[in-house]
């Protein structure tokens, strides 16, 4: 039904099967509870809402819902069916606070009907021409297979300046970026002694390498530098010869960014958000066009 539904299915490139991917993407993913919806209709799957849980951090614990795959099969479209799903899983989901970044105008349509706002200081992509040279930097920056709690302890310190961003769990990250199901990449972490210091997350995916996730611990540009020297490095070893990273509009990482040869290609990432409940609170200043939040492609469905 997703790959009916699709242009194409998985979006990322893997080199497992689409349902091995699904199954990685539905099964193992660390979710608190498991809200996906599905429509059945004579005997068959004709619509699906599949949706992450994830708690974030906007000025306390926020549960968000980030809405993935939502499709129905093309001969049951215009009938009500996504309407139906998407009610159930508004329902039954345990979210106070929906993040989602879809463009189909139908379900822009439909969300904002609900109460979806645009968050101003929106995704905006850049990309980098990875045919020059990569300025390397001193900080030294290693390959891992996997994320512990030092990771957190660290992400515990680099969330201090954001208002709206994940929350640190490294059982979510060993899902989200060590897992070959879920897409082919790799992770290099900055650390000084037993201290990290930063990360950056990297997907591959036809023909282009993608900065998924970077965070480092505040006031440590020199890392995000290095992590960024390092990660196009990498991609360029691998072949590639574009790099594409996507953050906030207003974000301290973009100068640092465009000092390592990335350029704005002007590719707005819709992003929008809804308290889940009456009650919840709207957060005015998250509509800011300069509000301090740390979304990136990692957070989304779309790498
Ligand atoms: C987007 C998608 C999920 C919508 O599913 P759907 O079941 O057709 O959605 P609905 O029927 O609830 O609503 C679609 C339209 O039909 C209308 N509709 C709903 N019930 C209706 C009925 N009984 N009679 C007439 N129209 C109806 C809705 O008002 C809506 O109108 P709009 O698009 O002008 O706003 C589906 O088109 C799809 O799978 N697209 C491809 C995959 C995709 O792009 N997914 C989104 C990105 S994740």
């Amino acid at each position: 039904m997703l790959q009916a539904s699709f242009p194409r299915w998985p979006e990322v490139e893997t080199d497992v099967t689409p349902i091995d991917h699904l199954r990685w993407k539905l099964a193992a993913a660390p979710d608190p509870e498991k809200t996906h919806v599905v429509a059945e209709a004579e005997g068959h799957i004709v619509g699906c809402h599949l949706s992450l849980v994830r708690e974030y951090l906007a000025g306390g614990a926020v549960t968000v819902r980030t809405d993935i795959d939502v499709a129905v099969a093309p001969e049951w479209r215009g009938r009500g069916v996504n309407g139906a799903q998407t009610k159930l899983s508004i329902e039954t989901s345990p979210a106070t606070f929906v993040l989602t970044t879809t463009d189909n105008p139908s379900l822009v349509r439909a969300d904002h009907y609900r109460g979806h706002r645009p968050l101003r200081n929106r995704l905006i992509s850049t990309s980098c021409d990875l045919t020059q040279a990569v300025h390397t930097s001193g900080t030294r920056v290693d390959s891992i297979a996997s994320f512990d709690a030092r990771t957190e302890t660290m992400w515990t310190k680099a969330a201090e300046p954001y208002e709206f961003i994940a929350a640190p769990s490294a059982a979510w990250l060993n899902w989200r970026y060590c897992d070959l199901r879920g897409g082919n990449g790799f992770v290099l972490q900055a650390e000084q002694g037993c201290e990290v210091l930063g990360f950056v997350a990297a997907r591959i995916s036809r023909g282009k390498g993608y900065i998924a996730y970077l965070l480092a611990l505040p006031e440590r540009s020199n890392v995000v530098q290095a992590l960024t020297a390092s990660c196009l490095a990498r991609f360029q070893e691998a072949g590639l010869r574009e790099a594409v990273c996507a953050l906030p509009g207003h974000h301290p990482y973009r100068g640092l960014l465009t000092e390592q040869g990335f350029s704005q290609n002007r590719r707005r990432i819709p992003l929008t958000t809804r308290p889940g409940y009456p009650g919840d609170p709207e957060r005015p200043s998250l509509r800011k066009p300069n509000a301090a939040v740390h979304i990136m492609l990692g957070d989304t469905d779309l790498i």
